[in-house]
C-alpha cells in the first residue's frame, strides 16, 4: 500500500528531537524555527513531558468518558490558573479543527442561530464546519460548500458593523485567530476584537477565538485574544497544548450551559493526553516560557527589522512572519539546506517563525547570522552577473 499523496514534503527523515534542535538519520544537526507548525511549545522531547507520559503510560493510557478521570479535572483547573480564565468550562478533544468544530457547534446549539461570520484569509480546519469557515477555495469540498458563512475583510470594523446591522439577530458565531497564521501571520487589531465583543453582546451572538495555532503562551499572553482587552465566549486549543503529543479542547464562558449528549468524544481527554497537556502547562509556569517567548520575539523583531531587504515584520512574541521580496525568493529553501535551520512559511512570499516558546537567545542569534549570510550570498550572485554582463 502507499501512503496517500497529500502534501509536498521535504526529502529528510527526522529521527531525533531534543528542545529547538532535530537530527535526521545521517545524524545531521537542524535548528527547528517551525516546531512542526507550532506545535511544539515547550522543546522537543522535554524531560518533564517524556517522564509525566511514561509514568502515566504504566498506569493507565485510555478509558472512554464514561467514567470519571480526574486528571480532566486537573487540566482544567490549571488551564484556568494559567491562562486566568478560571470560571470556564473545558471540553477536550483531539484536533484544532475538531476544537473549532464544536466551538461552532456549540454556539448554534446556544443560540439556535446558523450564521456564522469567519474573515478573509482564515483557516480553521479541514472538518465540516471548520473547513467552511477557512478562506481558501481550494480545501472546500463540494459537500462543505455552506450559505451558512459570510465572510468579511480582515480587521474592517465598518463591514462587521454594517453585517451585523443587516443579519444580527441571525448571527451565531463570530470566529476570528488572534493572529491569522496560514494566513500570513496576520494581528487581528485591539480594536477590531473589542467591536466584535461589543457586536456579539448588543445581538446575542457567540465570540469564538480561535487560539490553535496562535494560543498557548506564544505571544507572551495566554491567549493572543487577550490583547483586545475583552474575553471571547469559547477559546479553541490545540497545537501547543500537548507539545506534539495529540490533545486539543475549547473553554466555555460560564453562561453557555452544557447539555447532555450534544458534545462527545471517544479518544477526547484520555489519561495519556491530559498528562501530556498537564506537563506542557507546569513547564509554561515552570519556566517562564511566555516571558521568554516576549523577549526573544523582540530580539528576532528588532534585528529583521533592521535588514533592509526583509519587508513588514509583524507578529507578536514567538509568532513572527515578515515579506520577502523576489530576489530573496529561494530564502526559507536556502535556510533549510544551506544553514539546516526549519522556518515556516505561508504563500506566496512570507516566512513564519514559530519556534519553541524556550528557544534560547544564542539559537535566536544563529538565526540572524545564518539569514544574513544567504542573503548576502544572493547579493554577490547578483553582482557578479551584472560583472559578467558589463565585462
Ligand atoms: C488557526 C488554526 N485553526 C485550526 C487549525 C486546524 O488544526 P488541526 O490541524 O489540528 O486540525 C489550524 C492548523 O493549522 C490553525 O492554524
Amino acid at each position: 500500500m502507499n501512503l496517500f499523496d497529500v502534501y509536498p514534503i521535504n526529502d529528510i527523515t527526522i529521527v531525533k528531537a531534543k528542545g529547538s534542535y532535530v537530527w535526521d538519520e545521517k545524524g545531521e544537526q537542524y535548528l527547528d524555527l517551525y516546531g512542526g507548525h507550532a506545535v511544539i511549545s515547550i522543546g522537543h522531547t522535554h524531560p518533564h513531558w517524556v517522564k509525566r507520559i511514561e509514568e502515566q503510560l504504566e498506569k493507565i493510557a485510555f478509558y472512554s468518558n464514561s467514567i470519571r478521570i480526574p486528571l480532566q479535572q486537573q487540566l482544567a483547573e490549571k488551564l484556568g490558573k494559567v491562562s486566568g480564565k478560571t470560571d470556564y468550562q473545558l471540553f477536550l478533544c483531539n484536533s484544532g479543527a475538531e476544537a473549532n468544530e464544536n466551538a461552532l457547534k456549540l454556539a448554534s446549539f446556544h443560540n439556535g442561530r446558523k450564521k456564522i461570520i469567519a474573515f478573509t484569509k482564515s483557516f480553521h480546519g479541514r472538518t465540516s464546519l471548520a473547513v467552511s469557515a477557512t478562506d481558501n477555495k481550494n480545501y472546500i469540498a463540494p459537500v462543505n460548500e455552506s450559505d451558512n458563512i459570510i465572510f468579511l475583510p480582515f480587521n474592517d470594523e465598518d463591514a462587521l458593523e454594517e453585517c451585523f446591522g443587516k443579519h444580527g439577530k441571525e448571527i451565531s458565531s463570530v470566529i476570528i485567530e488572534g493572529i491569522q497564521g496560514v494566513g500570513g501571520i496576520n494581528v487581528a487589531e485591539e480594536s477590531f476584537l473589542k467591536k466584535i465583543r461589543s457586536l456579539c453582546d448588543k445581538y446575542g451572538s457567540v465570540y469564538i477565538a480561535d487560539s490553535v495555532q496562535c494560543g498557548y503562551g506564544r505571544t507572551g499572553k495566554f491567549f493572543s485574544h487577550d490583547f483586545g482587552g475583552v474575553n471571547a465566549d469559547i477559546y479553541s486549543m490545540a497545537k501547543g497544548m500537548g507539545n506534539g503529543f495529540p490533545v486539543a479542547g475549547i473553554i466555555v464562558a460560564p453562561h453557555i450551559k452544557s447539555k447532555h449528549f450534544q458534545l462527545g468524544t471517544t479518544f477526547g481527554g484520555n489519561h495519556l493526553a491530559c498528562a501530556a497537556a498537564l506537563a506542557v502547562l507546569e513547564i509554561i509556569e515552570e519556566e517562564k516560557l511566555m516571558g521568554n517567548a516576549v523577549m526573544i520575539g523582540k530580539y528576532l523583531k528588532d534585528e529583521l527589522n533592521a535588514i533592509p531587504e526583509l519587508k513588514n515584520v509583524r507578529g507578536r512574541g514567538l509568532m513572527i512572519g515578515f515579506d520577502t521580496p523576489d530576489e530573496l525568493k529561494d530564502l526559507k529553501k536556502n535556510l533549510l539546506w544551506e544553514q539546516k535551520i526549519f522556518t515556516g512559511e505561508a504563500k506566496p512570499n512570507v516566512i513564519r517563525l514559530l519556534p519553541s516558546l524556550g528557544l534560547k537567545k544564542r539559537d535566536a542569534e544563529q538565526f540572524i547570522e545564518s539569514l544574513k549570510e544567504e542573503i548576502s550570498k544572493v547579493h554577490s550572485a547578483e553582482s557578479q552577473t551584472l560583472n559578467a554582463k558589463t565585462v
